[in-house]
């Protein structure tokens, strides 16, 4: 009995070799340039990028669809799963948009991935050449909507790993309804001055880290629109641009809201805002709350710490305030200069006023006058040294 039972393990050990081998040999790579797309920055790869994905996506082992050195111009992609196993996506060159923004189209992406699950982007630069766009933009007659230029869609366990976006028409990194989503070493740049492209978008999404990134960029670094939960954003380089946003929150009487978010050991840099909670001045369920902003630098920043709840481009809610709720919202160990003498202001909502706002150890000081801090229905609490003096 004794020799029949290690004869069956013997078995099974080598069926496990034997399936480690199989494995390894069935990780296939997909090539863009074997399914015809050209590193020569100007013949449409679009197709060949798709067929490459498809290849990979209909793969039973796990495959990397790859992008050799090199400049490939693109029009909008789609890389929709879902795939039947796990999804290397390695760039090792450069992707660009068509140099004719309308050839963009008005699908609102460039790049997309949509109901993808275990996806690994790593390397690369996204180059979506948005400056003649912008122009259109500020010009302004018949422009179209503009693209995203990278957006995950219905997508879980992904991670987006070293990867450069250049010149966004609009956003550049775009999340909604995904789960466990995960951004590192990214390096985000366009101008300060060009119109609306924020750094990421996050909507809808929970578990959504973002971290040891560069973002410097002409609108919001990160905005975490409603139904972002459980969100972790940590060393993050913000400047130019117009800082981290929880918001804009209560567009609609029926919107889910932000929690359980944290932004800590960050540094803005010449930004419009540091840490922001904005809301529209109009009737809704929506909320945020749990919140820390923590170990935070400001350097030469016009609002450091702001919580607007009277936004109202365009006058359309006159006379409504927010129904938004803000509450638990910590602010520890945040120092630096900012170029206005307001360098805190809470103005919230008078129909729901702010509660459980936490101050503790802030230092926000200008050049040669004294900050202040404006309170509007705000309730809350500091401790340690806070500079300028809180209303608590
Ligand atoms: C809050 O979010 C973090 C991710 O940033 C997660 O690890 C943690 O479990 C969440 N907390 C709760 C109570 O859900």
């Amino acid at each position: 009995m004794a020799s029949n039972g290690s004869q069956i393990l013997r078995t099974a050990f080598i069926y496990f070799l034997l399936s480690l081998f199989q494995s390894s040999c069935n990780a296939a790579s997909y090539n863009v340039v074997r399914f015809g797309a050209r590193a020569d920055g100007r013949t449409d790869s679009s197709k060949a990028l798709e067929a490459a994905w498809r290849a990979a996506c209909g793969s039973t082992a796990s495959s990397t669809v790859y992008i050799p050195r090199g400049t490939y111009m693109t029009r909008p992609v789609v890389f929709s799963g879902p795939c039947r196993s796990r999804i290397l996506f390695q760039i090792d060159g450069k992707l660009v948009a068509p140099p004719n923004y309308q050839a963009m189209g008005n699908s609102g992406f460039w790049i997309l991935f949509t109901k993808v699950s275990r996806l690994t982007v790593h390397g690369g630069t996204i180059d979506a050449r948005g400056s003649q766009f912008w122009v259109c933009r500020r010009t302004g007659s018949n422009c179209p909507a503009g693209v995203r230029s990278i957006s995950f869609m219905w997508s879980n366990n992904v991670v987006v790993s070293g990867l450069k976006s250049l010149y966004s028409q609009t956003i550049h990194v775009a999340v909604s309804q995904c789960s466990n989503i995960r951004f590192e070493h990214m390096s985000i740049i366009a101008p300060s001055r060009s119109p609306n492209t924020d750094g990421f978008i996050i909507q809808s999404s929970t578990g959504v880290t973002i971290r040891n990134s560069l973002i410097k960029t002409g609108d919001d670094c990160i905005a975490l629109g409603p139904g972002s939960k459980n969100v972790l954003i940590e060393k993050i380089a913000c400047g130019p641009g117009h800082g981290i946003s929880i918001g804009s929150l209560g567009n609609s009487l029926n919107e889910l809201g932000v929690q359980n978010v944290t932004v800590r050991n960050t540094i803005f840099t010449k930004t419009q805002n540091g840490v922001r909670i904005k809301s529209w001045a109009r009737d809704s369920k929506s909320y945020a709350t749990n919140i820390e902003f923590r170990n935070i630098i400001m350097r030469a920043v016009d609002n450091p710490i702001i919580i607007d709840q009277t936004y109202c481009p365009s006058n359309r809610c006159p006379r409504e305030t927010s129904g938004v709720e803000v509450s638990n919202v910590r602010y520890s160990n945040i120092k630096g200069t900012s170029t206005t003498v307001e360098a805190v202001r809470f103005e919230c909502s008078l129909s729901n006023p702010c509660r459980g706002i936490r101050m503790r150890n802030v230092r926000l000081s200008t050049p040669n006058r004294a900050t202040t801090t404006t309170c509007e229905n705000v309730h809350g609490s500091a401790s340690g040294l806070v500079i300028p003096r809180s209303c608590f």
